[in-house]
């Protein structure tokens, strides 16, 4: 089933330079870009973005980090393209739980920095991607 997926190379992620390699894994993954744009988020879209995580202790790291530089949003889509993106990414702890492999296992070490995100799940998706790309 054909399906459509945010990501978000965060700030860590294009301050280090990995956009490239992050799109380049999603396009040999064999998933589409239908929409990618590089913006530095205003806090209200920070808040709303994580509005699952405000009564977490690292909320307001998390949202100054998100806002804290660049970021490349894209949206992606293909078969499972929910799943298929969480796969390359790996797990949330870039050491506990993504293997070497996927992109966090790979280039990150700490779970505050593990260089992307990606809709969990399809309910997210369609509000995440409201939310990034209204006019998509
Ligand atoms: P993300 O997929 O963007 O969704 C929520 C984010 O919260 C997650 O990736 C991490 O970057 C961050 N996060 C989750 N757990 C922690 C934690 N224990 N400490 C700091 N940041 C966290």
């Amino acid at each position: 089933m054909t399906e459509r997926t945010l990501v978000l190379v965060k700030p860590d992620g294009v301050a280090r330079g990995l956009v490239g390699e992050v799109v380049s894994r999603i396009e040999r993954k064999g998933l589409k870009l239908v929409a990618l744009e590089l913006r530095t988020v205003p806090q209200a879209l920070a808040e709303e973005h994580y509005a699952e995580h405000k009564e977490r202790s690292f909320f307001g790291d998390l949202l100054e980090f998100i806002t804290s530089g660049p970021l490349v949003a894209l949206a992606v889509e293909g078969p499972r393209a929910i799943a298929a993106f969480r796969q390359l990414a790996g797990g949330t702890d870039p050491v506990e739980k993504a293997t070497p492999g996927t992109i966090r296992g790979d280039f990150a070490l700490e779970t505050q920095y593990n260089l992307v995100h990606g809709s969990d799940s399809p309910e997210s998706a369609e509000r995440e991607l409201k939310l990034w790309f209204p006019d998509l």
